[in-house]
């Protein structure tokens, strides 16, 4: 059964899983809810406590469900609302949460809103989108999906007018200003909640309203409507959560979190590309400066952290220079660039290199906030660039060595398994990765076992320590409720002797690291010595 913890959020580990991609068991070539179940005693044993599942609701599927053309329903490729309810009931047996998006922005042109509001100027439903005679209006609003997108405006033939949208032209913004839809999207959350869900991800949140002369991004209105949602959560539904994708710089995040009475949690994606920068440049700095310039949050919030998720490895929040120099380190080839980011892998991104996933996962397992594994990265998987747009990072989870990878036994499958070395079925899936006790899988299973049981990494203080060879060998404190860890990175490629000061609280005289449950180093005067291996890390217990 799930805790009746109300910060659950604080201090667990979530896992991001597309359901298309997981597991089929009707053998129709997609994945569906019902396959999840099936996989549920896997995701148990691996030890994540909450699922976040990509959108599930019925979509033309222009944009892989975050087209959605009716909220209150289950696209008919997963299953029913029945095969809902039960995944959610089975998820709480095992003690996992469940999350899913939820696309507060826009909507599919296919939904009969804007079918509606195309068709007749004086339908109740024209006034749920953003029209507009002249396409030059709120022009400070960048565009997002700059591969495919000229505009933010398209003209519609049958309105004759023409429509906002910040993603692709067949997803239409929503009107947040109508009154109507903001009771709408509360009738919406309703509803799920009803079902048992257990929260949100709150998709595109900075882009509800648009007001001219501002880049229509993160606007005083936006915060009121979370706002208003939150209450009505905090009301209602105690416990249950909302994570905000808010891809913005931290001053312009920090908002969202409110007094601790606007969103639960929130992304922090300008950490992410950082934890990369270190470390191809065997140096810890780039992420520093990002923390430092982080504004502290209320104690009821959380950040969410992670290496990789289903979009590109955006490249939005970093300077010009920056973004040139990812592309040229981590994207090669043309085909591995979308929009501004880097549609791949985290083990591809990686060079496969074993030391260095589970070095990234160690960073990202202990850096403060909640961290979050995207499926099918817990095994190393691989991409495949020639797919469209983001499918290439979507293909079906790995599961054993059989043809499909063990998702489906279906001849004709939705996109193929990961075939060639060093990725393929063959070696790369579950059944392998369990088997071999130094995999990343099982390196990664410890992390999450270590992080649950241990309050500082969700709960605790972040400082810097003192250290020597302090960039190239990153330490940190996480400090809680009379517990103090000492993590260390050793980013090089080389073994580090370094000498770090520790805090007054730490008293412990040979610490152990968490993870071997070994000691390391020595303490002496409040200064701890110790050898960290190439690209080794500690998890130190200090008190
Ligand atoms: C979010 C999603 C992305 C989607 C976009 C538009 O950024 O992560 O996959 O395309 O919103 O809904």
């Amino acid at each position: 059964m799930i805790s009746n913890d109300n910060f659950w959020y604080k201090n667990a580990v979530f896992y991001e899983l597309y359901v298309r991609a997981f597991r089929d068991s009707d053998a129709n070539g997609h994945g569906d809810l019902a396959g999840v179940v099936e996989k549920l005693d896997y995701l148990e044993d691996l030890g994540i406590n909450c699922i976040w599942l990509l959108p599930i609701f019925p979509s033309p599927l222009k944009d892989d469900g975050y087209d959605v053309a009716d909220y209150y329903g289950i696209h008919p490729d997963y299953g029913q609302l029945e095969d809902f309810k039960q995944l959610v009931a089975e998820a709480h047996k095992r003690g996992i949460r469940i999350i899913t998006d939820l696309v507060l922005n826009h909507t599919s042109d296919q939904h009969p809103w804007f079918q509606e509001a195309r068709k007749d100027r004086a339908s109740k439903y024209r006034d749920y989108y953003v029209w507009s005679d002249d396409p030059s209006l709120y022009s400070e609003a960048r565009i997002i999906f700059l591969d495919t997108e000229e505009s933010n405006w398209t003209w519609d033939e049958e309105a004759g007018q023409y429509f906002w949208h910040r993603f692709f032209s067949s997803q239409p913004d929503l009107n947040y200003e109508n009154p109507a839809v903001q009771d709408e999207m509360i009738a919406v959350i309703k509803f799920w909640l009803d079902l048992g869900i257990d929260g949100f991800r709150a998709d595109a949140i900075p882009y509800l309203f648009e007001d001219e002369g501002t880049n229509c991004e993160n606007l005083p209105q936006t915060h009121d409507f979370i706002k208003r949602v939150r209450k009505f959560m905090d009301d209602n539904y105690p416990g249950r959560i909302l994570l905000s994708e808010a891809n913005q710089w931290p001053e312009d995040v920090r908002p969202y979190f409110g007094d601790g009475d606007e969103v639960h949690m929130a992304f922090h994606f300008p950490v992410m590309p950082r934890i990369f920068m270190a470390l191809k440049q065997e140096d810890i700095t780039p992420v520093k400066a990002i923390l430092e310039r982080t504004p502290a949050i209320p104690e009821n919030t959380q950040w969410c952290i992670f290496l990789r998720n289903h979009d590109e490895l955006t490249l939005e929040m970093v300077t010009e220079p920056e973004r040139q120099w990812m592309w040229e380190q981590y994207a090669p080839e043309d085909r591995m660039r979308l929009n501004l980011g880097i549609r791949r892998r985290l083990a591809p991104l990686l060079n496969n290199n074993a030391k260095k996933i589970a070095l990234a996962n160690s960073i990202l397992f202990t850096l403060p906030g909640s961290p979050i594994v995207y499926y099918g990265d817990e095994i190393g998987m691989g991409d495949n660039i020639w797919l469209n747009d983001r499918d290439g990072v979507r293909t079906p989870m790995q599961w054993d060595a059989s043809p499909n990878g063990g998702f489906s036994s279906a001849e004709s499958v939705y996109a193929h398994a990961i075939q060639e070395p060093p990725y393929g079925v063959e070696t790369v899936n579950v059944a392998a990765a369990s088997q071999d006790p130094d995999s990343i899988y099982h390196v990664i299973k410890r992390m999450i076992r270590v992080h649950k049981n241990n309050k500082a990494l969700g709960w605790g203080d972040f400082a810097w320590a003192r250290s020597t060879q302090a960039d190239k060998v990153s330490a940190y404190l996480r400090i809680y409720d009379g517990q103090v860890l000492l993590i260390l990175h050793n980013l090089t490629r080389l073994e580090q002797n370094i000498s770090v000061e520790l805090p007054p609280e730490a008293s412990m005289e040979t610490p152990i690291d968490l993870l071997s449950e070994l000691t390391k180093g020595s303490v002496e005067n409040q200064r701890l010595t110790i050898e960290v291996p190439p690209l080794g890390y500690y998890w130190l217990k200090l008190l």
